[in-house]
C-alpha cells in the first residue's frame, strides 16, 4: 500500500499503462504515509588509519568533548602544514564495506537460509552517502548523480560512479573552496578527544585519510538494506545509549546574520544534515557556525527529531515523507530492473535534475565493481 504507484492494479488490468523503464523525482509523487523505516541495529564497525588501512575494530573512534560557551576555534590553523588530505582519484568504490563483511560473515548468517548459495540475508549493500543522495534527490536542482549495480547472489550492490561534472567540479576547485573543506575536519579536531579521558589536540595533524565508520542494519519497507557510514564521534558518558543512539555527527555552516540566511539553512543544510543521520539513526548533529574569517563563533546541538519541527514554518520546504518514499520507491525500480544475477554485470542508473531516473546496462566494463577477491570468497 505504501508504493501503490509502482503496482499494476489488479482490479483494472486492461488500463494500466506498461512499466515504465524511468522513474520521477517529482516531489509530488512522493507525498504519501510515511513508509515503515525500522530502527537501524549497529551490526559492526571498521575503522581506516593515517595510511587508509583497514582494520575490523573501533580504533578511530572519537569522543566528543562539550566546548566552552564562547568558543573561538580558527579552522584555518594548520592548512598549510598540518593538512594530509585524502587522494580522492584512488576510487575505492564498496571494498571497504566488502572487507568488512568478509571479515564478519558468520555473525552475519540468518537463522533460517544458512545453505552457501544464499551466504547474505540482505537486498541491498551500499555506503549511507549513496542513500543520502537518493534522499534528497527530489529536492536536488544543481547536482545529478551515476549509480552503478550489480545484482550478485541475490543481493543488489549500489555503489556511486563519479559524473563528469563533478570530476571537472573536483579538478577546477578553487583555492577559497579546497580551504573549506578543511575548515570541516578542523572543527573536529577542536571537538574531539581520541579517547574518554583526554582533551582535544589542536595541534596536531588534521589526516582525512582516517575514518571510523558504523555497519548497520535496517529495514525500508520490504528491502533489507546494509550500509556503512562514517561516524565523526560519541559521547564520551560510560551511561550513554549504545550505538547508533551514542553517535554524533558534527557540521560546520556559515554564521546566520538575516532571516534570509535563516531560511536557506533550513531549506538546504538542514535536508542534508537530517538525511545523513536519520539514516543509521544518529540523533544529534552537533553545528559550529563560523564567520567569514573561519572562525567558530558559536556551537549548537540539533536533535534530529526535531528537525521537522524546525522548519515547519519554511513556506515551500522540503519534507522527510517524500524523502523516504522516493528512496523506497527507487529501490523497488533497482529489485524490479537489475534482474541479472551476474557479479560482471553493472545497471548503470543515472539521473539529472529536473528529469527521471534512467539506466543502461554493462557488461564486463569498466564499471564492474566486485573485486575478484570477493566474488571468490562469498562464491565459495
Ligand atoms: P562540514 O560537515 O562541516 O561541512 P561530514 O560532515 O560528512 O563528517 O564531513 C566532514 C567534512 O568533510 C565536511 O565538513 C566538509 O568540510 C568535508 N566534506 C564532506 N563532504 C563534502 C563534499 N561533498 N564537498 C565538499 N566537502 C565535503
Ligand atoms: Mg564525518
Ligand atoms: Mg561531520
Amino acid at each position: 500500500p505504501s508504493n501503490h504507484h509502482l503496482h499494476q492494479s489488479s482490479s483494472t488490468p486492461r488500463q494500466t499503462p506498461p512499466r515504465s523503464q524511468t522513474l520521477s523525482t517529482r516531489r509530488e509523487v512522493y507525498e504519501r504515509d510515511f513508509p515503515l523505516y525500522k530502527q537501524p541495529v549497529e551490526v559492526g564497525c571498521f575503522s581506516l588509519d593515517s595510511q587508509r588501512r583497514f582494520f575490523n575494530d573501533s580504533r578511530q573512534m572519537r569522543y566528543y568533548v562539550e566546548p566552552e560557551r564562547s568558543p573561538s576555534f580558527d579552522l584555518r590553523d594548520g592548512y598549510r602544514e598540518r593538512y594530509v588530505k585524502r587522494d580522492e582519484n584512488v576510487k575505492e568504490k564498496l571494498d571497504h564495506i566488502l572487507r568488512w563483511i568478509v571479515a564478519n560473515r558468520s555473525k552475519l548468517k540468518s537463522k533460517l537460509t544458512t545453505n552457501a548459495s544464499c551466504p547474505l540475508d540482505f537486498d541491498f549493500v551500499t555506503w549511507r552517502g549513496h542513500l543520502t543522495k537518493l534522499l534528497t534527490t527530489p529536492y536536488e536542482t544543481r547536482e545529478g548523480w551515476l549509480l552503478a549495480v550489480t545484482r550478485f547472489n541475490g543481493t543488489l550492490y549500489i555503489s556511486e560512479v563519479e559524473t563528469e561534472a563533478a570530476c571537472r567540479e573536483r579538478e577546477n576547485r578553487p583555492e577559497r573552496n579546497k580551504e573549506m573543506m578543511y575548515w570541516g575536519y578542523k572543527f573536529e579536531q577542536y571537538m574531539c578527544a581520541d579517547s574518554t579521558n583526554s582533551t582535544p589536540d589542536p595541534s596536531g595533524v588534521v589526516n582525512t585519510n582516517e575514518a571510523f565508520c558504523t555497519v548497520v542494519q535496517t529495514r525500508l519497507t520490504d528491502h533489507k538494506l546494509l550500509f556503512s557510514g562514517e561516524v565523526d564521534c560519541r559521547d564520551r558518558d560510560p551511561g550513554a545509549p549504545p550505538p547508533p543512539a551514542c553517535y554524533m555527527e558534527l557540521k560546520t555552516s556559515a554564521e546566520i546574520c538575516t532571516p534570509k540566511q535563516r531560511s536557506n539553512f533550513h531549506r538546504f543544510k538542514l535536508l542534508k544534515w537530517w538525511a545523513q543521520s536519520f539514516l543509521p539513526g544518529v540523533p544529534r548533529v552537533v553545528a559550529g557556525f563560523r564567520d567569514h574569517d573561519g572562525t567558530v563563533v558559536s556551537v549548537e546541538t540539533f536533535q534530529i527529531s526535531k528537525i521537522s519541527q524546525v522548519i515547519k514554518n519554511e513556506y515551500n520546504c522540503w519534507k522527510p515523507t517524500v524523502c523516504m518514499n522516493f528512496c523506497c520507491d527507487f529501490l523497488s525500480f533497482v529489485k524490479r530492473e537489475a534482474t541479472e544475477d551476474n557479479p560482471s554485470v553493472v545497471y548503470l542508473f543515472s539521473w539529472e535534475p529536473h528529469n527521471d531516473v534512467t539506466y543502461s546496462v554493462h557488461r564486463d566494463s569498466r564499471y564492474s565493481f566486485l573485486p575478484d577477491w570477493y566474488i571468490k570468497e562469498i562464491t565459495r
